[in-house]
């Protein structure tokens, strides 16, 4: 059998993005198509008192002006993450009331984009204005819940005996870190296209789910699932943003419905600051207590983050704790504050990322305090056992990358003093932070075709938000089925395939993966044969079109018995010129055990990716609301300030995992999120390595470093 898994193989999909062919959601021709324009509301609390559309109404090639007074008819969703979820929970143009800056309060439909545009403006909306709450440290908080409607607590052990751990017995400390709210900027920006043809709608729209998107719109507009259609071959970045519809999709089918017209909505970059959701900024207090030989006594570990006021979405930067360090005592709570500011949502790595910049930069401050090496501190207090659940990881590789990091690195030769590496008046640092994130997997299916000239055709109603699907399944396949990849035909993104799982929390390859192995080696046993040359040879034979198998994969009761989690470790070097405040990112080594590598290449750019938007996160990603108004202060690829290529160095990323099989039989983790967590507490670290100045506030801008 050729041998595929593993190697680096060019991504399926990469010549018809490089090169205008791939279609993303607004690009679709449908012929009738009229386009719609997002009204957004200028004030961030208050009510519409008066709505006027008359001079929209008459301005050329406009078809229909929706505001919350003649709103088409919507069902709300089940909502439960499992059938069926839009975000938010509260329906477009549900009412007059206004819960933020940006909130859509109507939709104009005209023959051009132009002309809805133009139309949009002409009308005209008043306010009866309450004073906005924007500002996070005049909110009253209160206990979190999550997704699922659990408080957001956790404690392990005697607390007390951890807490009271005095100096002379070992160290302690306690510290307040901080995140900036993060604007989600993929570079294809949300748009939908909705069809209806009589009772049967079909939507392109990028969706991380194909068939709980197919599902919502189904209940959305009261129609059984198989009337709906959901369309999405190419998705430009997600990370999060397009899991679910928001209100411009759940707005847009429903005005197509009624006009009955193909309909397009395109959400501006700046439309997006509000209604596609973001990273809500977070203040997190971690306190640790150590003995003098580093050993861990306690950890407690406090996260505040915001929300909207008609969704409750907790950043999760707690959840981790419990899986990172052996402490005999744990307790972790969240606590969550309502703001005038639009909903807040997943975001590659949502929790860990803010979470673990907390946990490691306090790690890195309890090492300088008992003059320890942070490699040293971490391996002392490694885990073997989940401390949530009380269960063994299944494959756990965390020593290793600790130890591989540093060794490719260079760690040894670090002076272990601070402010002692230099060169051209440049403050010289180094850094490192642990790295990790939990494997999840769902269920999957995907159908197998082989054809008579020995093509194969892979279809399953998953999706490649940049992630790399295309070429994973071709790789399953074609080790599964011993052909070359260049032979396998991978076709994704539609509904009218059979259910592929969803593209979150990392879990499409664990989860497809082994449904595509599945289909392979069904239609190898369906007609008893050893080889897929004897498959062909039978196929050309019997003179059928194709010989076809469906495979499906969902997880056992593995997850009673084992707990399964991704591990890395990542080292870097800034450089500090405090007279600028100008801080570079200037090498970088990352060492990760995500169990089985699928396919080398696109493995280790999902690693890179994450540490280029964690260098993101350290140093420049920022959205400030204006306390007056609520609206953004940035707002588009111009102002939100995000890495370029002259802000990342070369990263060298490398694999140190076995295959994880008690978790799935291609032992196979995510790799999709991993990357990010980490990277801003391994940048801060190196900035106090190279200045003494220990940041707790994100982003590092030059006004901190000065
Ligand atoms: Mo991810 S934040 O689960 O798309």
């Amino acid at each position: 059998m050729n041998k595929v898994i593993g190697t680096a193989v060019n991504r399926k999909d990469g010549l018809a993005k490089v090169t205008g062919k791939a279609t993303y959601a607004a690009e679709h021709q449908i012929p009738g198509l009229v386009h719609g324009y997002l009204i957004t509301s200028a004030i961030a609390n208050g009510r519409i008192r008066l709505i006027s559309t008359e001079a929209a109404e008459k301005a050329p090639g406009v078809i229909a002006v929706i505001t919350h007074k003649n709103a088409p008819q919507i069902f709300k969703p089940t909502n439960n993450f499992i059938s069926s979820k839009i975000y938010e929970t509260r329906l477009p143009l549900a009412d007059e009331q206004i819960h933020y800056a940006g909130q859509i309060v109507g939709l104009v439909v005209a023959d051009t984009f132009e002309r809805a545009r133009d139309a949009a403006h002409l009308v005209r909306v008043e306010y009866d204005l309450e004073t906005p709450l924007i500002d996070p440290s005049k909110a009253t908080y209160k206990p979190a819940v999550s997704l699922f409607g659990q408080k957001m607590e956790f404690r392990f052990g005697e607390f007390s005996a951890g807490t009271e751990e005095t100096d002379s017995s070992g160290a302690s400390l306690e510290a307040t870190y901080t995140t900036s709210t993060e604007l989600h900027t993929p570079m294809e920006p949300h748009a939908i296209i909705a069809h209806w043809q009589g009772d049967s709608l079909t939507v392109y729209e990028a969706s991380q789910w194909v068939m709980g998107t197919q599902r919502t719109y189904a209940e959305l507009f009261g129609i059984p699932s198989e009337k709906v259609r959901i369309v999405t071959p190419y998705i430009g970045g997600a990370f999060g943003s397009k899991a679910f519809p928001w209100p411009h999709g759940v707005l847009c089918s429903a005005v197509a419905r009624q006009i009955q017209r193909p309909l397009k909505v395109v959400v501006s970059r700046r439309q997006m600051t509000a209604n596609t959701g973001h990273r809500s900024e977070t203040e997190q207090t971690v306190r640790l207590t150590a003995a003098l030989d580093g050993k861990l006594a306690g950890i407690v570990h406090t996260a505040k983050s915001a929300t909207s006021p008609v969704e409750e979405f907790a950043e999760p930067c707690t959840t981790i704790t419990p899986a990172m360090y052996a402490a005999p005592n744990i307790q972790t709570s969240q606590t969550i504050a309502t703001l005038n500011v639009g909903t807040p949502i997943f975001m590659r790595a949502p929790g860990e990322a803010p979470g673990m910049w907390a946990m490691e930069s306090a790690m890195d401050e309890l090492a300088w305090k008992l003059n320890l090496d942070p490699v040293e501190l971490r391996l002392k207090n490694e885990t073997q056992t989940h401390l949530q659940n009380n269960l063994p990881f299944s494959s756990k590789h965390f020593a290793d990358c600790l130890q591989e990091g540093a060794r490719r690195f260079g760690w040894q030769n670090r002076p272990p003093q601070l402010r002692t590496l230099a060169s051209d008046g440049q403050l010289i640092g180094w850094g490192m932070a642990a790295s990790t994130f939990p494997a999840l997997r769902g269920n999957a299916s995907a159908k197998v075709r082989l054809l008579p000239d020995g093509r194969v055709n892979v279809l399953t109603a998953a999706n490649d938000i940049g992630t790399g699907t295309y070429t994973m399944v071709a790789i399953t396949a074609a080790e599964t089925l011993g052909v070359s990849v260049d032979r396998v035909k991978v076709e994704i993104g539609d509904s009218l395939f059979p259910d592929g799982g969803i593209a979150g929390g990392s879990r499409m390859t664990a989860s497809l993966a082994p449904a595509v192995q599945q289909a392979c080696q069904n239609l190898l046993k369906s007609g008893n044969f050893a080889t897929t040359a004897e498959a062909l040879k039978e196929l050309q034979q019997c003179g059928r079109a194709a010989l076809e198998a469906t495979g499906s994969s969902a997880p056992s009761r593995e997850g009673k018995q084992w707990a399964f989690q991704s591990w890395g470790a990542h080292f870097c070097e800034v450089t500090v010129d405090e007279e600028l405040g100008r801080l570079r990112v200037t090498r970088w080594v990352s060492a990760m055990d995500i169990g089985r590598v699928m396919n080398a290449k696109a493995a280790a750019s999902q690693i890179r990716g994450g540490i280029i938007m964690g260098i993101g996160e350290a140093l420049m990603e920022e959205c400030l609301f204006d306390p007056n108004t609520g609206h953004p202060v940035v707002y588009d690829l111009a102002t939100y300030h995000y890495p370029c290529h002259a802000d990342v160095p070369r990263i060298d990323v490398t694999f140190v995992g076995k295959p994880d099989l008690e978790f799935n039989p291609l032992g196979v983790r995510g790799a999709g999120e991993i990357g990010i967590t980490g990277v801003a507490a391994a940048i801060a670290n190196a900035v106090y390595h190279a200045t003494g100045r220990r940041l707790r506030s994100l982003p590092l801008t030059p006004d901190k470093l000065i």
